[in-house]
């Protein structure tokens, strides 16, 4: 966690409004905080750049616009910024807390395909932390949007794939059940083939390996193939 240079004189000073300091997030990138703005949860993000404030800002009115679930912008101050808290479980979480709950994998697909068919960019980060699922009205909120850019979709599907499958525990029966059921949800709704996803896995899988220095890529055929082959029954 890296949210040490924020303290609740710091933000009540850069907003100019009470802001109640909370807790912090679990943060790679920057520092994620949630708050009490105006009487309400809400959660402030400390970017390195001004320039990704403004671009997940930008990004989060236009999905506001086109009805896509993301947090809600309440107010931007340079490289600070103020979004509604969304009150749910991070996926990461709710692999650890029930490895057999699969019911967030069919509203992930749908998430990802409505962001991918309305905003035409990839979302680029999609590591399990960064959707959270409400169980109530099976509901995906994505929250993370700094890496958003141009190229193939399908690469978050072939990442995400490879963030479900290297979740501790990794490889697990049960993560490859995920990975499937992913794969199978995500080619029906977007009506395109299980093989062209999994033609992305290789190179999923090589990215990974670049961020993760731990992971063998003796095993990658191996795996890319057992997820063929759980698919192939049904193709
Ligand atoms: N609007 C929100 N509602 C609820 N939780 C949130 C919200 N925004 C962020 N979080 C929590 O804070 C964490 C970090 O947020 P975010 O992913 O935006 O920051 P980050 O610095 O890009 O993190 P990372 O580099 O780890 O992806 C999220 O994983 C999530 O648990
Ligand atoms: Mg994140």
């Amino acid at each position: 966690m890296s949210c040490s240079i924020a303290s609740e004189d710091d933000l009540t000073r850069r907003f100019a409004l009470p802001i109640q300091y909370i807790v912090p997030f679990t943060s790679r990138k920057n520092s994620v905080f949630l708050v009490r703005y105006h009487g309400k949860l809400a959660v402030c993000k400390h970017f390195k750049s001004v320039e990704s404030a403004q671009k997940e800002w930008t990004l989060l009115f236009r999905l506001k616009s086109i009805g896509i679930p993301a947090p809600n912008p309440i107010t931007l101050f340079g490289n600070w910024s103020i979004r509604e808290f969304v009150d749910g479980v991070p996926i990461s979480d709710l692999i650890d807390m029930d490895s057999h709950n699969i019911r967030w994998i069919t509203p992930l697909a749908i998430w990802l395909y409505s962001f991918h068919r309305y905003v035409n960019l990839k979302l680029g980060d999609v590591n399990l932390r960064n959707f959270i699922f409400q169980e109530e009205n099976r509901a995906i909120y994505a929250i993370d949007f700094e890496d958003v850019s141009q190229g193939n979709p399908l690469e978050d599907i072939g990442d995400l794939v490879v963030h479900i499958l290297t979740h501790r525990p990794e490889f697990t029966d049960n993560k490859f059940r995920m990975a499937t059921t992913l794969i199978k949800s995500y080619s029906d709704i977007a009506k395109i083939s299980r093989k062209s996803i999994i033609n992305e896995l290789y190179d999923a899988f090589l990215r990974a390996a670049v961020r993760r220095r731990n992971l063998s890529i003796l095993n990658f055929f191996h795996f890319v193939k057992k997820i063929d082959s759980l698919l192939e029954p049904s193709i």
